[in-house]
């Protein structure tokens, strides 16, 4: 109903907008100003983090690009072997279980058919513990779990997933710390991390403010029928996730590709005709990802950047770069799916489809 909608057209704009303050609600009890409170886990939480050598992941949608952007922080924060897999391939096949594993599920409604069947799998097979990052209080998932981590986002109601998504990688990285520090990550990287993710509403309020921009940058991908997605490294997730936000609500096939990958195929589509959007902070990947960017401008690409402002990515024929705030590397992926979400929305906005309710999808597939 209108009304819930407040001062926006739809419920998806209404809660890409809701990000700065929902992010900071799932912090909320769960972090001081340099250190994450363990506890806030759980009671059980330490002992059990203690014992935990690997972790599985299982979800699916959005809720796996969530899984993805984990994985790279849990090895490199945690320095703990990591796998990540949709429900709906892990319940259906073999696998090789190793000690001390923590299988963790994420599900913005946490009544999702698969991943709650692969939950009930894992508890049969022998995982250590099993640990939830849900939206949904009382729902089967938190009450099937041992430890909950419950993002903090509120209903969410556009069936395109947008804060649950940013709550579910703050949970996630709020968890990788809690772990990273039985396994040897240090006060000062801690408190580092933590800082920078104090620094993430923030950040999304300036990306926010971005959205005539992007508006703007919108028209460029009406007439258009496919488009690619590029990032490297922990914003290859994020591209994923911005590829399946355009297909999901704007009916453009979208693919989604790491950069260093472009050769190996993709690169035989792009002409003017295939809008290319990439996401690239300002980390070590940065020069790499310019040499991508370089080959696709090559071949007639028109290319759309969202960058660091540092980074050096300047506007200009056929280039089309949007300035974001410098952000640190671990929190980048929070902050750069922001514009995605945006660009969809206002593509599916003039291409008139049904935001809220895109065609053939559901908010919660509780049957397989
Ligand atoms: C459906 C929704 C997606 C969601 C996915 C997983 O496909 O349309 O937005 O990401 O289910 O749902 P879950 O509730 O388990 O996160």
């Amino acid at each position: 109903d209108s009304a819930d909608k407040g001062e926006y057209r739809h419920f998806m704009l209404k809660e890409i907008h809701e990000q700065p303050r929902v992010i900071k609600a799932t912090m909320e009890g769960r972090v001081t100003a340099s250190r994450v409170l363990e506890q806030a886990l759980g009671t059980d939480a330490e002992n059990l983090l203690d014992h935990v050598r690997h972790v599985q992941i299982i979800a699916c949608g959005t809720s796996y690009h969530a899984g993805l952007v984990a994985r790279y922080w849990i090895e490199e924060v945690a320095g703990l072997p990591c796998s990540v897999e949709v429900a709906s391939e892990f319940r259906y096949r073999k696998h090789v279980i190793q000690p001390d594993t923590l299988f963790l599920c994420i599900s913005q409604s946490g009544e999702t058919a698969d991943t709650l069947a692969a939950l009930r799998q894992a508890k049969q097979a022998g995982f250590r513990a099993a640990l939830a990052i849900c939206n949904v209080p009382g729902s089967s998932l938190v009450r099937e779990s041992d430890l909950v981590i419950m993002t903090q986002a509120g209903p969410e109601i556009g069936v395109a997933s947008t804060k649950a998504f940013t709550t579910q990688l703050t949970s996630l990285l709020i968890f990788t710390l809690a772990l990273a520090r039985h396994n040897g990550l240090s006060e000062e990287k801690e408190s580092e991390i933590v800082q920078a993710l104090h620094l993430v509403p923030g950040q999304v309020n300036d990306v926010l403010s971005l959205d005539g921009e992007i508006e703007e940058l919108a028209r460029g991908f009406m007439d258009k029928n496919h488009t690619l997605f590029l990032g490297r490294g922990s914003l290859y997730p994020v591209a994923l996730e911005g590829a399946l936000k355009l297909k999901e609500i704007s009916y453009i096939h979208a693919e989604a590709y790491p950069a260093g990958e472009l050769k190996h195929g993709p690169l035989a589509l792009v002409d003017s005709e295939m809008p290319v959007v990439t996401v690239a902070p300002n980390n070590d990947l940065v020069e790499k990802l310019k040499s991508n960017l370089e080959e696709v401008r090559a071949r007639g690409g028109e290319l759309f950047v969202f960058a660091d402002r540092e980074a050096g990515v300047a506007s200009e024929d056929s280039l089309h770069a949007m300035q974001l705030p410098p952000v640190h590397e671990i929190t980048a992926p929070i902050v750069y799916t922001v514009p995605l979400q945006l660009l969809s929305y206002h593509v599916a906005v003039l291409k008139g489809t049904d935001v809220d309710q895109p065609r053939n999808l559901a908010k919660s597939v509780t049957v397989e």
